[in-house]
């Protein structure tokens, strides 16, 4: 697939996604290229005057800086209970509706952003879909930098293979928006995502992992179906 056909399919399914964001909303707004569409179209439509009075709870610096760029007033967890929508993309979708994320790294807050929300939107590209969690993408680890070496061991001893992830144009390895490292995590099978899920995250040093068993209620996949960008929705 080209990297044309997939800005199109991203861009397609993020407007589907801002389309849904109703006046008087807190909204979710998640981490990645896809998202960062949405945010843009969310702007669009408030500078239009189509939306009014909603406001995002950014799940990273990215958001933040997207969110001011394009308008969108913004709340934080202190002043919210919960969200109508959360937004959010997703580095793999299984036939549940289970996800890994943090491919950019912002797992942890878009964990906490998006299981606050009444309803939780994945939008992805079809290159997403995945029958078996972990095949094409490894599970992003968010760790103390005090605990890299235990549980880096930790992880192995559960059968998988870490890699500190380092940075681009940035020497050194990747630090999150909450200052920890990020191990990404390759195992050779993902029998159970759930339990997975809960093992990775009772090993000390631990912050959180990129499994979401569970949390996503609608999945929108941006797909080009006969040269056209369309998108399909898996709710059920
Ligand atoms: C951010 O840490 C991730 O969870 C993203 O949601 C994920 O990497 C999707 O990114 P793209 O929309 O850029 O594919």
């Amino acid at each position: 697939m080209g990297e044309d056909a997939i800005k199109q399919m991203k861009q397609a399914v993020a407007k589907a996604a801002a389309d849904r964001v109703q006046s008087g909303m807190v909204v979710g707004l998640g981490t990645g290229s896809t998202t960062a569409f949405v945010i843009q179209f969310l702007g669009d439509r408030l500078r239009s005057g189509e939306l009014s009075n909603i406001a995002g709870v950014p799940t990273s610096f990215q958001a933040t800086v997207l969110a001011k760029k394009y308008g969108i007033p913004l709340l934080t967890l202190d002043d919210v209970e919960k969200l109508d929508l959360a937004i959010d993309g997703a580095d793999e979708v299984d036939p549940a509706k289970n996800l890994i994320k943090g491919g950019g790294a912002a797992h942890t807050r878009e964990k906490v952003v998006d299981s606050l929300a009444d309803q939780f939107l994945v939008v992805v590209d079809s290159s997403k879909l995945v029958q078996k969690l972990g095949s094409t993408f490894p599970v992003p680890v968010e760790v103390l930098p005090f605990a890299v070496a235990p549980v880096t061991r930790a992880l192995k001893a559960l059968g998988g293979h870490p890699e500190l992830r380092m940075g681009v144009k940035k020497d050194g390895p990747v630090v999150t928006d909450q200052g920890n490292l990020v191990l990404d995590v390759k195992f050779d099978e993902i029998a159970n995502p759930a339990e997975l899920e809960k093992t990775i995250n009772n090993i000390p040093g631990v912050i959180e992992n990129g499994l979401f068993v569970n949390v996503a209620d609608v999945i929108l996949i941006g797909e080009i179906v006969d040269g056209q960008p369309c998108v399909r929705e898996v709710s059920a």
